[in-house]
C-alpha cells in the first residue's frame, strides 16, 4: 500500500520524504490556506521533494471552471494531480480532463455510489473521507470495504485513497481490505513509528551493550 502525506507544510513532507517511506501528498484548500507563500510555487516545490502524485484542488463549483483551473494545476508540474469535488460538474470535469491525459482525483467522496461514478469518470483516484465520515456516527472504514469490492468486481483501475485518516487503525485496516493508498497528515505518520516496547527494548539492549563494554575496559 501506497502512503501519502496529507499536508502542504514543505518543511513537514521534506522531513518525511528524507525517511524514504512517502509515495505522494495530498492537499485541499484548507490545507494550502495555511502556508505562507504562493500557493502554485508551493506545489512545485512539493512536487520536486517527493517525485510522486501530488494533489492540488480547484476551488470553483461549475465545469467550466474546473476544467479552466485542472489545466493550470496540471501545468505546475508533472507529477500534479487535479483534484475535483464529488458533484456533478466535478465528475464532468473529471471526465473531461481524464479524457485529455491528466490524473484526476475525486474528493469528497461519501458513499460507493458516488465512487462508482468517479471510476466510471475515468478518475485515477477516488478519495473517501474515513474520519469525516466516524465523525457523523457512520464506519468510515466499512466504505473502504465497499469501494474495494466494487472496484474488484469490475476491474476498474481507479486507486483507493483512504483519505481523512485520523489514527494509525485507519492505516493498518486500508491495508488489510486492500486498499491503494492511505493519506495521513504528519502527526498520523509520526504514530506509526511509534510502540512502547520498541522503545524499551532498544533502551536495554544500549544499557546491556554499555555494561558489557565498561566490564571488558
Ligand atoms: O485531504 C482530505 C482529507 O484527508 C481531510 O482530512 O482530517 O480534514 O477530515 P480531515
Amino acid at each position: 500500500m501506497k502512503l501519502f502525506v496529507d499536508s502542504g507544510n514543505i518543511k513537514d513532507i521534506e522531513t518525511l520524504a528524507a525517511i524514504g517511506i512517502i509515495d505522494g501528498v495530498t492537499t485541499n484548500p484548507t490545507l494550502l490556506a495555511r502556508e505562507p507563500g504562493d500557493y502554485r510555487e508551493n506545489l512545485k516545490k512539493i512536487c520536486e521533494i517527493v517525485k510522486g502524485p501530488v494533489s492540488g484542488e480547484v476551488t470553483s463549483t461549475d465545469f467550466a471552471g474546473m476544467l479552466q483551473q485542472g489545466h493550470d494545476i496540471a501545468k505546475i508540474h508533472q507529477h500534479m494531480i487535479v483534484k475535483v469535488p464529488l458533484t456533478r460538474d466535478g465528475i464532468r470535469a473529471c471526465k473531461a480532463l481524464s479524457g485529455e491525459g491528466i490524473r484526476v482525483n475525486v474528493t469528497l467522496c461519501f458513499s460507493a455510489a458516488q465512487a462508482l461514478l468517479a471510476a466510471k469518470a475515468g478518475a485515477t483516484f477516488v478519495s473517501p473521507f474515513v474520519g469525516r465520515l466516524d465523525d457523523v456516527a457512520t464506519n468510515g472504514m466499512e466504505l473502504i470495504r465497499e469501494i474495494v469490492d466494487i472496484y474488484d468486481n469490475y476491474d476498474f483501475t481507479t486507486d483507493v485513497l483512504v483519505a481523512s485518516c485520523r489514527h494509525p487503525i485507519h492505516v493498518v485496516e486500508a491495508a488489510r481490505m486492500g486498499a491503494d493508498i492511505a493519506t495521513c497528515p504528519p502527526a498520523v505518520i509520526d504514530q506509526l513509528f511509534n510502540h512502547p516496547l520498541t522503545s524499551i527494548g532498544l533502551e536495554k539492549f544500549l544499557k546491556d551493550w554499555e555494561k558489557a563494554q565498561a566490564v571488558k575496559a
